[in-house]
């Protein structure tokens, strides 16, 4: 196989055959989490058969939990393209995000500025907010509701000298805009400022190359691309060495150790691991070549390039659906600046309604503000049922766009 193969893509997710109702479950709730290939359910179930234990012990099954756990890193660091002590493990990115936005206040100082937007998730929102504590003055950096774009113009004039980090989201796990992550964490190092990047929506989407963007900061959980659930942390290896961790005493003080409080997941880590091969594996089958960082690359640029069909059949059904409005961008030229996850709300229905209408026929859609509250708030839907989430993931097929068109256009038609 040279192309990108569905069928198989497919034969590897055992979820995906469930049936609801007698009819094929149609799996279009991506953003919140997916589904996970057979490998991941046997790593996971091979870690505990065969190296079930704690760390730093002098016995086989302690060591092959070391072992895992490095192994975690490794593929991690591959994914991002960093170095694998530059990954910090933790329960979920809302979890890390506040552990370290707690350390990072321990240096700030009243007066300082945080840049936030209002199209992130809360998790990249409330974690910094808190940081008024400690005398952070918080600014709000709007979108144009047009097309659910961040306000570049406005970014620009909220960052001033006294920045001292900007949080972005690298996409929106509502309406699917990717932002300029590279240019945000330019114009923040340009006055001293850090750069928190949510990359949690848009990892399963595209390729992540840390180092590239030189952000300070980039987190993503690993049950959104294939995964079991976990929430990963890079950081650059001078924030991390530099900044003090809340950690317990016997914990060791090396990177990442400092930040991983506790026992970890471990059985998830090797989940993760098996993820990331899984991932790397369809890049081989998909024609490329290389390394492990290699074949990452490239596969999730083919992923892309397949996504991006999916989503051109699906907001073009959409838009033709009586009554639907559609928030984000919509024009097909411009597709480059978006994930395959959209939001509509249809006339007459709550968004919750269409969800358990379509969930009744056996697709799985999200309904409400999927924690993207600023966003759904500036769009005056919050109060009405926020909007219908759809999200397209690699796994999903151009027929499974056809039954959700199909679907979708007959519950606002009332056929
Ligand atoms: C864009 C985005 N950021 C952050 C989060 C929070 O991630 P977690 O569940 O790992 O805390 C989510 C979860 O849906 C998300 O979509």
């Amino acid at each position: 196989m040279t192309t990108f193969d569905v069928s198989l893509v497919r034969s590897q997710f055992p979820a995906l055959s469930q049936t609801v109702n007698g009819q094929p479950a149609v799996f279009l709730d991506g953003p919140g989490g997916t589904q996970v290939p057979q490998r991941v359910i046997d790593a996971i179930g091979a870690y505990l058969t065969r190296a079930n234990s704690n760390t730093h012990g002098g016995f086989l099954t302690s060591q092959r939990t070391d072992e895992t756990i490095e192994a975690a890193h490794r593929a991690m660091a591959d994914f991002l393209g960093c170095d694998p002590d530059e990954v910090v493990f933790g329960a979920n990115m809302t979890s890390l995000t506040f552990m370290i936005s707690r350390s990072i206040g321990r240096e700030i100082h009243p007066g300082d500025e945080i840049v936030l937007t209002r199209l992130d998730h809360d998790a990249n929102f409330s974690p910094w907010k808190a940081l008024e504590e400690r005398g952070a003055l918080i600014k709000v950096v709007d979108i144009d509701i047009e097309d659910c774009t961040l306000d570049m113009d406005d970014l620009r004039r909220q960052i001033t000298p006294k920045t001292k980090l900007v949080a972005v989201g690298y996409a929106s796990n509502a309406v699917g805009t990717i932002n300029d992550v590279a240019e945000v964490t330019r114009l923040a190092h340009a006055v001293g400022a850090m750069s928190y990047i949510d990359a949690v929506h848009y990892a399963p989407h595209g390729p992540i190359d840390v180092r590239a963007i030189d952000c300070d900061f980039l987190a993503c959980s690993p049950y959104k691309f294939f995964a079991p659930h976990a929430g990963t942390l890079y950081g650059k290896r001078e924030h991390l060495q530099r900044l003090r961790p809340y950690k317990v005493r016997p914990a060791g003080n090396e990177i990442p150790d400092r930040w991983e409080t506790g026992t970890k997941n471990h059985e998830g880590m090797a989940g993760v691991t098996a993820a990331i091969e899984y991932l790397a594996d369809l890049g081989q089958k998909t024609g490329a070549t290389g390394d492990r960082r290699a074949l990452l690359h490239s596969v999730m640029s083919t992923i892309q390039a397949y996504e991006r069909g999916l989503v051109v059949q699906l907001i073009s059904g959409l838009l033709e659906i009586p009554g639907l409005t559609f928030y984000g961008i919509r024009e097909p030229e411009r597709f480059g600046q978006r994930t395959p996850t959209v939001s509509v709300r249809v006339e007459g229905h709550t968004p919750r309604e269409l969800a358990e209408a379509l969930g009744e026929r056996g697709i799985f859609t999200w309904d409400g503000n999927y924690y993207a509250l600023n966003l759904t708030e500036r769009l005056g839907v919050e109060e009405r049922g926020g909007m219908l989430r759809i999200g397209l993931v690699h796994y999903n097929t151009a027929e499974e766009v056809d039954r959700l068109l199909a679907a979708l256009g007959e519950i606002a038609t009332g056929r």
